[in-house]
């Protein structure tokens, strides 16, 4: 897909990748409409890309497909989605606070999937980006709950790709850790020893990479390759 000129959803723009992805499809040309939950980083985001603004948290579902709608009309259609909102907890799982565990599915899966749920209708040729994370592989100890949640939106994904596969491309981008403050952000708990992060922007270029070219359907690490676009 041809960046410039597209219009483009970006939605987590307040948080590390949607905030650089936004700024990469800005400045190659793109058309940007961006949400995210905090408002005074979301003003901030805005005014620098002269982007529309649109408050939204993803829990509520109602008001996702309302936003979205806001947002394709001022857009006037949209051509790219791109969904980077996420919230990990840590701990042991038997010790996790339900309420915890339901706001960790509540964002990273149910959310991600009511935003593209609500998008699809529009993107009719379009590409649906969303970020998951390498633990839809790799389910980790001390991150049970958020492991869980990206495996359920990987399979969300791939169940709507081929539901979809005529009308809209759907490309899951599952990295590694990264040398973002996502840990900080937690809702519970302290990370476990992780390993040397990856740098963001290896993300946002890949994902650059994945949106245009045409048969890519994921963003994934390879032991041996690191981050591939296939
Ligand atoms: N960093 C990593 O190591 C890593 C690795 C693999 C995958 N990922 C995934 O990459 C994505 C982006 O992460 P990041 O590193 O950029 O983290 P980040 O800087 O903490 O950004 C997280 C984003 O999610 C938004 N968010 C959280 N809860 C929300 C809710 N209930 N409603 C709406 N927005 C909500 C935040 O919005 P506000 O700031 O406005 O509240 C922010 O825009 C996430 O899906 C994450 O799971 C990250």
């Amino acid at each position: 897909m041809e960046i410039s000129g597209a219009r483009v959803l970006v939605v987590g723009a307040t948080g590390a990748l949607g905030g650089a992805i936004a700024r990469t499809v800005h400045d190659a040309g793109a058309r940007v409409a961006v949400t995210g939950r905090d408002a005074d980083r979301l003003t901030a985001v805005g005014a620098e890309l002269d982007a529309p603004t649109f408050e939204l948290d993803v829990v509520d579902l109602e008001r996702t497909a309302q936003r979205v709608a806001e947002a394709v009309e001022v857009l006037g259609g949209l051509d790219l989605l791109v969904v980077a909102t996420g919230v990990p907890a840590f701990g042991p799982a038997v010790e996790a606070d339900p309420a915890v565990t339901e706001e960790v599915f509540a964002v990273n899966a149910l959310g991600a999937a009511g935003v593209v749920r609500a998008a699809l209708p529009h993107l009719d040729g379009g590409v649906a980006v969303v970020l998951s994370a390498i633990l839809a592989d790799l389910p980790t100890a001390g991150m049970a709950d958020y492991s869980a949640a990206k495996a359920a939106l990987t399979a969300w994904l791939t169940a709507v790709r081929r539901e979809s596969r005529r009308r809209t491309r759907i490309v899951d981008v599952r990295p590694p850790h990264l040398d973002t403050d996502l840990a900080a952000h937690a809702l519970a708990g302290e990370p476990p020893r992780l390993p040397e992060p990856l740098a963001a922007s290896e993300v946002v270029a890949a994902v650059l990479d994945a949106v245009r070219d045409d048969s890519a359907t994921e963003v994934a690490w390879d032991r041996r390759e690191g981050l591939v676009v296939r």
